[in-house]
């Protein structure tokens, strides 16, 4: 039953992180771009239904991935079984810090919380040796995740070793994508200026 509800969380939440990322993409376009394109799906996403129904899917899929961890600690062998676990709890903590710095940001700052409020920290050192790692990590967890999900749910319909490459090779576009994205932010494909009420946030 958990697995079950667990698994349909996921597709609430795995819409938003698809649209989430293609928005991200916008940003090797130039950060207005991404600007605009953020602006035009919050139509989808930031009212009062889709909004409270995403962070209740997210609490219920940090909480009940936790409990599902517990519940075979010791069991789970091999390197996929392995990397399901470490991507889970990385995005559990991602994702409750990523929503709390929203939050944040929006109630507590009262910035609009978009590209440049996500990626300021990317400019301003020492927070960058936090916050490229941060955000890399979390887009190849999600990529992770999802190989090891298609691994398990795929057991019995596709052979080994054909299923392991097609593991893999989810894992090597995520880790590929992650990377063009971090770049993407440091500017190395647009230029990208940060501007100064977003720096202020990491200058005290
Ligand atoms: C690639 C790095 C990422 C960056 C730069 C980033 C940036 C942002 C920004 C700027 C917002 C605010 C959106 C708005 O105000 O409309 C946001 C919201 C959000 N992000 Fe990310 N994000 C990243 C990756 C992710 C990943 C991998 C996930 C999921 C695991 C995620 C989940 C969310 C969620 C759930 C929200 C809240 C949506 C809302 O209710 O406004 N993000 N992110």
């Amino acid at each position: 039953m958990l697995h079950k509800l667990h698994r349909t969380s996921a597709i609430i939440i795995g819409l938003f992180i698809l649209l989430h990322l293609i928005n991200h993409s916008m940003i090797i376009l130039g950060a207005q771009n991404h600007i605009e394109f953020m602006d035009a799906i919050r139509v989808i996403y930031r009212n009062a239904i889709v909004e409270s129904l995403l962070i209740l899917c997210i609490l219920f899929q940090v909480s009940s991935g936790v409990v599902l961890v517990w519940k075979r600690r010791g069991q789970r062998t091999g390197f996929i079984e392995k990397s399901q676990v470490w991507s889970g709890l990385y995005l559990a903590f991602f994702l409750i810090n990523h929503l709390a710095a929203v939050f944040f940001g929006r109630l507590i700052l009262e910035l609009d919380s978009n590209i440049y409020f996500a990626i300021a920290g990317f400019y301003v050192l020492p927070f960058s040796l936090f916050f490229i790692p941060y955000y890399f990590l979390a887009v190849v967890a999600i990529f992770v995740h999802l190989a090891s999900a298609f691994n398990w749910l795929l057991r019995n319909k596709i052979k080994n070793p054909i299923r392991k490459n097609i593991v893999f090779l989810i894992m090597f576009i995520g880790i590929g994508f992650a990377l063009i994205l971090i770049f993407a932010f440091l500017g190395f494909f647009s230029d990208i200026n940060i501007p100064a009420e977003y720096l202020k946030v990491y200058q005290f």
